[in-house]
Formats: structure tokens, sequence, C-alpha cells
């Protein structure tokens, strides 16, 4: 068990490693065009919770720590914020707000956000190509997740989907594949990243893609959760949007109560199957129960 101060330092260092990595491997400001390169950097800037490339850290640490995970790591967060710079586009969520700043297209303009997103995307295969260039297996494989989380059956799909939900009548099972493909695919990715570069065996990693999944249905659970019961100044991004725009979440389905007890169900699932897997997994499970606790 970790005490709640020795988790937040350890969490702590996770973020100041990855914002270092953001820092040092994330083309400056100023290379030309320097407004392309000024709205990745802003998008990418603090605000973020970075909870992703912390799950690809803390899982690589459950196993072999040969490899360096941070450029696997920014990779990973550069896709995040790419999906996060298009779904705020007018014709997607049309959000003004994000991470507690303007968002890329209101800072900048609507084709710059397109193309810092298209950039932030391709960025991060050309890091991956790079960092893990020495071990091209090991490369293959962490291009391979990520390629497929963020794809058109998976991230893409599911932000289709999501968009099409705003006139269609989903069932619930027909909004948790949504969710699983929206978001819980990347999450997936993360642990599976992490795992590789640990060069773990493919039972864990068969473990890791069981409880992405379910960590990964109780982050949308509680975005949606919270989106309806936060306000804009907490969570650094507009409030009441799902309702505005028409979004199916969990909440229609199973009022709040349900969709907590869902996402609390889902965490206890996941916190189970960690005991499978090797190592010292304090951190791990902190984490995941932060996923279903957070208030940003
Ligand atoms: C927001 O993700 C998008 C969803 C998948 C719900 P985060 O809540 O992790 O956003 P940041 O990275 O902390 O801004
Ligand atoms: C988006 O879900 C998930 C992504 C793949 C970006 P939301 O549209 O609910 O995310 P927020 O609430 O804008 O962060
Ligand atoms: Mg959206
Ligand atoms: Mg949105
Ligand atoms: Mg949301």
């Amino acid at each position: 068990m970790f005490t709640e101060k020795k988790f937040k330092s350890t969490l702590n260092l996770y973020q100041k490693r990855i914002e270092e990595g953001i820092e040092q491997l994330v083309p400056p400001a100023e290379t030309p065009p320097s407004r392309l390169h000024r709205a990745m950097r802003y998008s990418l800037g603090a605000g973020g919770k970075r909870l992703r490339p912390v799950l690809l850290m803390a899982t690589r640490d459950l196993f072999t720590p040969e490899e360096d995970p941070v450029p696997a790591a920014v990779a990973l967060e550069c896709v995040h914020t790419y999906s996060l710079v298009h779904d705020d586009l007018p014709g997607m969520d049309d959000s003004s707000l994000r991470r507690g700043k303007p968002t890329c297209h209101v800072q900048f303009d609507e084709a710059t956000a397109i193309l810092a997103g298209d950039a932030l995307l391709t960025y991060a295969f050309e890091l991956i190509g790079r960092y893990y260039r020495h071990t091209p297996a090991l490369g293959t494989s962490l291009i391979q997740d990520l390629s497929i989380a963020s794809g058109s059956r998976r991230l893409i799909g599911g932000q289709m989907d999501d968009l099409l939900g705003e006139k269609t009548n989903y069932t619930s099972e027909q909004l948790k594949n949504i969710h699983l493909n929206k978001t819980a695919a990347l999450i997936t990715a993360a642990m599976t990243m992490g795992a590789r570069i640990g060069h773990a065996p493919e039972r864990d990693i068969q473990t890791l893609v069981q409880i992405g999944k379910c960590v990964g249905l109780t982050f949308q659970i509680i975005d949606d959760i919270l989106d309806a019961t936060s306000d804009d100044e907490t969570l650094g991004k507009p409030t009441g949007s799902d309702l505005a725009c028409g979004k199916a979440t969990y909440i229609d389905f199973f009022g709040l109560d349900g969709a907590r007890s869902q996402a609390r169900a889902h965490t206890e699932k996941a916190k189970g199957l960690c005991q499978d897997l090797p190592g010292d997994t304090a951190f791990l499970m902190e984490l995941i129960a932060l996923m279903e606790h957070r208030i940003q």
C-alpha cells in the first residue's frame, strides 16, 4: 500500500519526467513554420494530467527497466493531445476551453488547429521510429499498438460514432462500445506499450489489455459525470457540453448513481486483475483508483 503522500510524490516524479521529455523531444516553438510549432507546443503545454504517459511508465516499471520509456510516453501524449485539438474543433464538439486555456482553434485559428493536430499525430510515429530504432522489434510493436489504438477502428472510429450519436438513439451496449473505442483503446495502448518496453511476456500483456478496458470505461464514465456535475474552472474545459450537444452518456441510461457504481465495478475488476501481474503494483493500483476518484 502507498500512503497518499508517497503516491503523490511518485506521481509528481513521473509527471516531471514527462514534462521534461515534452520540452526536450518536441520541436522548439521557433522551428519553421513557427506558427505551427507554437500551436503544437501550446496544446501540449501544461494543464494536461499526463495520465496516459504516466500509465505507460508505471507499467514499464513492473518489468525490466532496460529501455527508456520517455520517448514512447511523449509520443502517446502527442497522439492524445492531437485527439483533443481535433475533438474541440467547431465541426466536432465545438469547444472553446481546454486544459484551462482557450482551445487551439480559438487561440490560433481553425486551419492551424487542424494542422497542429495532424503534426502532433505524425510526430508521435517519428519519435518512436527514431528512439527505438536500435530495437526494431520493440519499435515495430510500439507502432502497432499506437496506430491500431488511434486508428479508424478504435479512437477515430469511436469519435465518428460519438458524433453520429448526436442524431442516433444508441443502446447502452452501443455506447459502451463507443467508450471502448474512443477512450479505452488509447489507455490500453498506454499499458501494453509500457509492458512491451519492459519486455513483458505475452501473458501479462493480455492481462493488461483486460485492465485497460476496465480503466478506459471508468475513465470515460467519470469524464461524462464530471461534464454533468463539475464546473469549467475546476475541469479546465466546458461543462454541460454533452447535454448541450445531445451526446449519449451513461448518465442517460443509468442515472448519476448508476453510472458511478458502474465506474466503481470496472475499477474493482481492474484492481483485481492487477493481482495477476508481477512486480510491485501498488502505485499502478492507486493510479487506477485515481481514474475513478479524480475531480479533473
Ligand atoms: C480527456 O482526457 C479526453 C477523454 C478521453 C475523456 P484527459 O481527461 O486525460 O485530458 P487531459 O490530458 O488531462 O487534458
Ligand atoms: C473525447 O471524449 C475522447 C477523445 C478521443 C478526444 P470527449 O469529447 O467527452 O472529451 P472531452 O470531454 O472533450 O475532453
Ligand atoms: Mg468528443
Ligand atoms: Mg469533447
Ligand atoms: Mg467529455
